[in-house]
């Protein structure tokens, strides 16, 4: 693989004069008079995952000049080589398969060694969901980062699959906060813990497992045998610990893309054997649409495309994911460990200083509640900030049991949902302009202001850019696909600026001061501390 750095191709030229005479300037609302033809171009029927990328400040030179850049970057060697499970990630000297962890028995590297375990864990989950016989009915997954952010937002996003008789927490935090309420009213003998750490050895899990051994032996359980599992890479860590029952992984699953190893297990506890399996098929669907699709209909592709236009040209430094689905409110804390912890990297695979910026800031809450806080910003900000809006067309009361005119109101409300995401993407393109302000009435507007200055305040520039994907309907397998297609705009865009997505050496230096500073706080040394943080600990100790 020798392909050039983003920075070192033609098309990289082509873009910068391209966004120089065109693109800075695109106007969505002339876009779309000109050509009405727009979104059909610019929509993507990808598995389970539709996208209109049409209201993106792009047009077809920019789509053109994008996908030369792919090519140059030779994005598609890349993807070739991590799917074949070269070990593109070169500062761990790692595998990055787990493509494979999801592929049907046969068709991925380490096959034997995913179905071996993927069967005996789900062969292991269907005898606990028997709740009858098992008597679980809570389930506590103990873990952080990676091995809490994928189950801790899946399991709700499908709760209208989930067992009824079975509550599913999760703790991660090294705050006691976290822990001591969810314990407080669970009871040792309906309680199973997972202990979820691909090493085994991270300072938080380690603790809120010793606490919670600690409350098991305090209320009277016994049997820690069948009340504690570890899913980790790290058996003999586990079996030190006194846990007998462990799903294993492997290196080459990376925290961040671990939910489809054992780290999904309590995935596969709340909606059983079957729809885990839907889960893996509708991520292994992503994963052959990226491998196969055309480039200009390839959705994570694409979606890694605009990424970089917008961060390198447009220079705009966050993008906000507002899922109008409750179920969906942990995607952005989900995305900012997948995308920031992969992209937010300062140098290239050569340990080069990069002259460029690469992934941004993403964040976001489910719609309709950010609208009621920081879409405010996103209208009338100074900083243009993408949107990515996630749109489900259906809902799953009915699954859950809810019927007759309860049913019917929470229908209509899914109805007033939509089209408040509808809303939000048109009034950000659409905009206000002064003239329309002063022509309206605002029955809430000061009388005494000149009506100039006021309509200014309620001016909207537009033109600000976003995405729609739309689900039909949020199930296991379509959740399955929309998770993968972000993993591969994920690998798209790194591929791109040339980093290793795949390490995160940015989390060990405060690891390591933590560790020495941990003593300190007893003993009150500060020797050797700069004056802050000595004043601090000496604050903290008072
Ligand atoms: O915070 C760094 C990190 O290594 C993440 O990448 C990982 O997901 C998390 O810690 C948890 O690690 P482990 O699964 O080994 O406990």
């Amino acid at each position: 693989m020798n392909a050039p750095r983003c920075d070192r191709t033609e098309a990289w030229a082509a873009l910068q004069g391209h966004f120089e005479a065109h693109g800075r300037e695109l106007d969505l609302r002339e876009a779309f008079a000109r050509d009405p033809g727009r979104f059909e171009a610019m929509s993507v029927e990808a598995p389970e995952v539709f996208a209109d990328l049409s209201k993106n400040l792009l047009d077809t030179a920019t789509l053109h000049f994008l996908l030369d850049l792919a090519d140059e970057c030779g994005v598609a060697a890349r993807r070739d080589a991590m799917l074949r499970g070269d070990a593109i990630n070169t500062t761990e000297d790692r595998a990055v398969l787990h493509t494979a962890l999801r592929a049907p028995r046969g068709a991925a590297p380490f096959n034997d060694d995913v179905h071996g375990v993927l069967d005996a864990m789900l062969a292991y989950v269907e005898t606990v969901r028997d709740t009858g016989a098992s008597g679980i009915r809570h389930i506590v997954n103990i873990g952080i980062g990676g091995s809490d952010l994928g189950p801790q937002m899946v399991v709700p996003a499908l709760d209208g699959f989930a067992h009824p008789g079975l509550t599913l927490h999760f703790v991660s935090n090294v705050d006691g906060h976290d822990i001591a309420p969810v314990l407080r009213p669970l009871k040792p003998a309906e309680t199973l813990f997972i202990i979820a750490s691909k090493t085994f050895t991270t300072q938080e899990t380690m603790a809120n497992a010793h606490a919670a051994k600690a409350w098991f032996d305090a209320n009277g359980g016994t049997d820690t045998a069948k009340h504690f599992v570890a899913t980790t890479t790290n058996v003999a860590g586990a079996a030190q610990f006194g846990i007998t029952t462990t799903f294993g992984f492997w290196d080459w699953v990376g925290g961040r893309y671990s939910l489809w190893s054992a780290i999904g297990l309590p995935i596969a506890l709340a909606i059983g054997a079957d729809h885990f399996r839907a889960l893996l098929g509708g991520a292994h669907a992503m994963d052959e649409h990226f491998a196969h699709a055309p480039a200009a209909k390839n959705l994570p592709l694409l979606l890694g495309l605009i990424d970089v236009w917008y961060r390198n040209f447009h220079r705009f430094t966050s993008r906000s994911v507002a899922p109008y689905h409750q179920g969906l409110r942990r995607l952005p804390a989900y995305l900012q460990q997948l995308e920031m912890e992969s992209n937010g990297k300062r140098v290239d695979l050569n340990g080069e200083s990069l002259p460029f910026a690469t992934g941004p800031v993403v964040w976001g809450e489910p719609g309709t509640n950010g609208q009621h806080a920081y879409f405010q910003m996103l209208h009338q900000g100074t900083d243009v900030i993408p949107v990515e809006f996630v749109l489900v067309k259906r809902t799953t009361h009915a699954m859950s049991g809810v019927h007759g005119p309860l049913l019917a109101q929470l229908e209509q409300q899914h109805t007033m949902l939509l089209a408040n995401g509808l809303a939000q993407s048109q009034a950000m393109m659409q905009g206000k302009t002064a003239e329309q302000a002063q022509a309206e009435k605002a029955p809430t507007a000061s009388k005494a202001l000149n009506p100039l200055t006021l309509a200014r305040h309620r001016t909207f520039p537009g033109n600000r850019p976003s995405t729609t994907l739309v689900l039909d309907q949020l199930t296991p397998r379509s959740l399955g696909a929309l998770i993968a297609c972000y993993e591969h705009r994920v690998f798209t865009s790194g591929a791109l600026w040339g980093i290793n997505s795949f390490d995160q050496w940015g989390v060990e230096l405060g690891k390591a001061l933590c560790n020495d500073l941990l003593p300190r706080l007893s003993s009150g040394d500060a020797g050797g501390l700069d004056g802050s943080t000595a004043g601090l600990l000496a604050r903290l100790r008072r």
